[in-house]
């Protein structure tokens, strides 16, 4: 069984009125979809916004549901220097740009205890989403996603998570299944459309573009999952 994880119903809906069979089970406050999709057993979830929510969903799926993958698909913030609304970034690696212990001495970012600032992907999966991007004639690129709990909307926010973290795209729960998966030994892949350039206008264009840009990714998702 794959998880499939979305921050906000807009971004899991499409996909849940698409399972066959599909049962409701109701775990601290988040409803789990589980059903066949294109004859694929997935077990699909709106998690919340933020790395809490994000986290509690991903290990609650391993934990009680047994899956042995998870997929992230949404939106985010483009940051990237070639990247345009619309757009997709499938994560190479995940990072948090709001861990910051560099007051004791760590790098900013580094998660201590693992010892780590980036999460890598698996190949498997990041390849499949790029083949099916490519089928489906979507721009996407495979890049690093900075995560954190702030809507960034500031130039100069963005400018520092994309020199420190080489990050191409920016949002609210990647990096938080990718930490809970690793420690988990799961392999997991981020899909994220671009609905805004998480500069001051990025508002603006995450009311008008997220709807379109979160369908966009539960397609991609859907057709990468038939290409594994
Ligand atoms: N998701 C979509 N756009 C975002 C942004 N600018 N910051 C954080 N998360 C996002």
């Amino acid at each position: 069984m794959i998880g499939i994880i979305g921050a906000m119903r807009v971004e899991i809906e499409a996909l849940k009125n698409s399972l066959e069979g599909a049962e409701t089970i109701t775990i601290s406050g988040i409803d789990y979809y589980r059903g066949m999709l294109d004859g694929q057993k997935v077990v699909a979830a709106v998690s919340g916004v933020g790395k809490v929510f994000a986290a509690v969903c991903a290990q609650t799926m391993i934990l009680r549901f047994g899956v042995e993958a998870i997929i992230n698909t949404g939106v985010a913030g483009g940051i990237g220097k070639d990247i345009s609304l619309g757009d997709f970034v499938i994560a190479s690696k995940l990072c948090q740009h709001d861990m910051d212990t560099s007051g004791v001495g760590d790098p900013k970012g580094l998660v201590s205890g693992i010892n780590k600032v980036y999460f890598e992907t698996e190949p498997r999966y990041r390849e499949a989403a790029l083949k099916a991007a490519e089928k489906l004639g979507f721009r996407a690129q495979i890049g690093t996603i900075a995560s954190g709990d702030q809507f960034v909307c500031d130039a100069e926010r963005k400018h520092w998570i994309r020199d420190f973290f080489d990050a191409a795209a920016v949002e609210m729960e990647g990096a938080a299944i990718a930490q809970v998966c690793f420690i988990n030994e799961i392999p997991f892949v981020v899909i994220r459309a671009i609905s805004d350039d998480a500069s001051g206008y990025a508002p603006v264009s995450y009311d008008s573009f997220v709807k379109e840009a979160a369908a966009k990714s539960i397609q991609l998702t859907r057709a990468a999952i038939a290409e594994l």
